[in-house]
């Protein structure tokens, strides 16, 4: 079966142009021999690689890639089977993008179609916009005061529960673009240890109605413009049918809009029953919440 791999990895060094034409000499033999095509991009700090051809070749070959020392930090990105080649005959096409222009042109003999996940992982590598944490250079620039307030939080008695508010500082426009919500005990406790502690249908329960705690609160802090990020079990998704109304509810009890809503999806657990899931999750975005995946690669 045709399949198509797509990692990213951090070059181990500084790489000058040969270094690239090096690695291109060293692939050439193999994907030749093996009939694997792709292409790989560098962008003077990560490579990006697309790899196709018989699953296990490509499978293979990648596992004998990720340890080559000329990379590290290897994360596969996409892992499919597909129908046809996106990159024709090149046995390893290079390309290497100038990270002052963040620009680059796919040449005209790629096939590669603009609506394919193939083509929004390439864009977004080459765009630079893949990046979700800033280099050490970009961090140097980067310039944001942050002034607190005291503000007063109704407290909740009968609750053992409390909120720690983390704030997510944005880079680009050097402040605070929302606030994460972190569960505690009122020792303190990880939310894994308090959920862990209770059976699973209570655990899901619980994790959704202390959202009602988290937005009541949250929703003080929130200057416009800002949003709030509260974590979520997928279990917690599936298991309630009521899940989008329920937050609809304490977001509108908050005097919150939806759009002003992150759900990170919580990585300590599998998302077990896929269809229902992604149901739900269709019906959170219909409804203006948005989604971001927590830690992802890490669960
Ligand atoms: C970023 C990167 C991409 C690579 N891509 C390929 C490739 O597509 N095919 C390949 O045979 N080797 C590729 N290599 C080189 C292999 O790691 C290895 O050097 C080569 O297969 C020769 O293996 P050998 O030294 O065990 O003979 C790549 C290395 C790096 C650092």
């Amino acid at each position: 079966m045709l399949s198509q791999l797509v990692y990213r990895s951090r070059a181990t060094h500084k790489m000058s142009e040969p270094d690239i034409d090096k690695i291109v000499t060293d692939s050439e033999p193999f994907n030749q021999a093996n009939d694997v095509t792709g292409l790989l991009l560098f962008d003077g700090e990560f490579f990006f690689q697309v790899l196709e051809g018989k699953g296990d070749v490509i499978h293979g070959l990648f596992e004998h890639i990720k340890t080559d020392p000329r990379h590290t930090n290897v994360v596969k990105v996409l892992d499919s089977a597909c129908a046809k080649r996106d990159f024709g005959k090149w046995n390893l096409r290079t390309l290497i993008l100038k990270p002052e222009s963040q620009c680059y042109w796919l040449p005209s003999d790629i096939t590669v179609k603009r609506d394919s996940r193939v083509f929004s992982l390439l864009n977004s590598f080459a765009t630079g916009r893949w990046r979700s944490c800033v280099s050490a250079a970009e961090r140097a620039t980067v310039n944001c005061t942050i002034a607190t307030s005291q503000i007063d939080l109704t407290p909740y008695p009968s609750s053992d529960i409390q909120f720690a508010f983390q704030p997510i500082v944005d880079s680009r426009i050097g402040g605070i673009s929302s606030y994460e919500s972190l569960l505690r005990n009122s020792e303190g406790r990880f939310p894994e240890l308090i959920l862990a502690d209770l059976p699973e249908q209570q655990r899901y329960e619980f994790d959704l109605k202390s959202k009602a705690i988290a937005i009541a609160q949250g929703a003080k802090l929130l200057q416009p413009g800002q949003s709030l990020s509260v974590n979520l079990l997928p279990g917690a998704i599936t298991n309630n049918e009521q899940v989008v109304s329920q937050l609809l509810h304490y977001l509108k009890q908050g005097g919150l809009k939806p759009e002003q809503l992150i759900l990170e999806i919580t990585e300590s657990e599998m998302v077990k029953e896929s269809d229902a899931f992604f149901a739900v999750i269709e019906d959170i975005r219909a409804a203006g919440i948005r989604l971001a995946l927590d830690d992802f690669g890490a669960g």
